[in-house]
């Protein structure tokens, strides 16, 4: 068997939680390879709405198991909160959870590191989502940092007083008021107590050595799912650095995120919204600051499951698109929030961009610093409500006629159209 891999093709938001969700019955196993709470997976069923940040999207189904990864990193505190939520809502998790050892620890000066970068930062802001994650893989990468592993060692507390001291040291050269900044409402000591109590809970989830275990399973010919996190435009090489994310979103982070061979990768299904959102600063091309972009806000309900934040709305990119297939290696392409277009006479694509008077066809490396304006295609609209239709011979012929557009463009299928936030709001094509 190979691991199939399942992962965002613009700035994140695309749908990734939902279906992996739908996808989950034909998989034993689905795993996160990198990212950590900075993301926001929404699940819908039965009426019922949840929000993952570390924990896979597999976890409601109870044949399943859920790998968080060792290219994930965990801030325990918040890790614990998301058991606690599912548990009460009587979602089997600890028996079907297993969190890999070499998976990087945040700790709660992490989160603090980040809230000063970015206020260093000024107006150039990342508009980081303030859960520590740069300043975590910045440690796992100078190879100062502490692993799940670390906290079943003697040795954890000092390595621990270690690390914070070293951040200490940086945040007063920042001149940042640690012992004043709250997180998550708590003060530095609040928090360390809830955290290393959250440590203590983890100590009784199943640790393992998730590269043994992952590859032990694909070769008894268990079937992998791989959840990417954020999406490919954020990708921390690729992406639009520096405003990125400070992980390898793109399929090549699912072999050092979980420890598997290329030749193991099979299927990649890349997930995209029919049009675009991106939360955070950054250049988006594609952007809509118009009338358009607050009905896209208003009809998709473009506000952040991690942080609220409003998100910036416009139209898809096929250049950014064609882009993130070529660096993931796409097989198949699931596109979501189609029924957000529903009212839309007329729907713009991006189909090229102008820079400094020249034509590209290309997202430029000078596209992180110049403006790009977008250039457009004119596609008619469907104007009429999909969110019901599930059968592909129900589907308007505008529909169908947008979707064949995009396949052309991209010369990849789209094998599943989303019409909705709930399971059962899917087009099999
Ligand atoms: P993720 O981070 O990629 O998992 O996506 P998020 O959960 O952050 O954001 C996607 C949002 O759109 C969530 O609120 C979903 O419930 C919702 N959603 C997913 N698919 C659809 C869809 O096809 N139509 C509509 N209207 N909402 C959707
Ligand atoms: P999911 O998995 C959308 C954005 C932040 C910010 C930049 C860096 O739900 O798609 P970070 O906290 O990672 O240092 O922030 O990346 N960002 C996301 N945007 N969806 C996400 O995750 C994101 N995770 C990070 O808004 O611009
Ligand atoms: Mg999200």
């Amino acid at each position: 068997m190979k691991a199939d891999i399942l992962l965002g093709l613009q700035w994140g938001d695309e749908g990734k939680g939902k279906l992996v969700d739908v996808l989950t019955p034909n998989y034993d196993i689905i795993a996160r390879f990198q990212g950590g709470p900075n993301a926001g997976h929404t699940i819908e069923f039965d009426g019922k709405k949840f929000v993952l940040h570390t924990i896979p999207s597999g976890i409601f189904n109870p044949k399943t198991i859920n790998v968080v990864g060792n290219g994930v990193i965990i801030d325990p505190y918040i890790f614990c909160k998301e058991l606690k939520n599912l548990r009460d809502s009587n979602i089997k998790v600890e028996e079907n959870l297993l969190v890999a050892k070499k998976a990087h620890l945040i700790l709660p000066t992490h989160r603090l590191l980040d809230a000063a970068y970015e206020m260093a930062k000024g107006k150039e802001k990342i508009g980081s989502t303030l859960k520590g994650i740069g300043p975590t893989y910045t440690d796992k990468t100078a190879r100062l940092g502490l692993r799940v592993g670390n906290i079943l060692r003697k040795d954890f507390l000092v390595k621990y007083n270690e690390l914070k001291e070293r951040h200490i040291k940086i945040l007063k050269s920042y001149q940042f008021d640690y012992l004043k900044h709250e997180l998550d409402g708590l003060n530095l000591s609040a928090y360390e107590e809830k955290w290393f109590s959250a440590v203590e809970e983890i100590k009784t989830l199943k640790i393992i050595d998730c590269e043994y275990y992952i590859n032990a399973c694909i070769n008894s010919g268990k079937r992998v799912l791989a959840e990417g996190a954020q999406g490919t435009m954020l990708d921390i090489d690729f992406g639009t650095y520096p405003f990125v994310t400070s992980s390898n979103t793109v399929a090549a982070g699912v072999c050092t995120g979980l420890g598997i061979a290329p030749h193991k990768v099979g299927e990649v299904y890349g997930i995209f919204k029919a049009y675009c959102t991106r939360v955070g600063s950054g250049p988006f091309p594609s952007e809509d600051v118009g009338e358009d972009g607050q009905k896209l806000r208003d009809d998709g309900n473009e506000y952040g499951s991690t942080t609220g934040r409003p998100r910036r709305c416009g139209w898809l990119d096929l250049v950014a698109l064609k882009y993130a297939i070529m660096l993931d290696g796409v097989t198949q392409l699931l596109m979501t929030k189609a029924d957000v277009l529903n009212s839309f006479a007329s729907i713009k694509v991006a189909t090229g961009y102008t820079l400094k008077g020249k034509k590209l066809d290309y997202f430029p490396f000078e596209g992180s610093y110049d403006k790009l304006e977008a250039e457009y295609e004119l596609l008619e609209g469907w104007h009429t409500d999909i969110s019901k239709v599930v059968n592909f011979g129900d589907m308007p012929e505008k529909l169908l006629d947008y979707t064949r557009y995009i396949e052309r463009q991209t010369g990849v299928p789209v094998k599943i159209i989303s019409v909705g936030p709930d399971r059962k709001q899917v087009i099999h094509l």
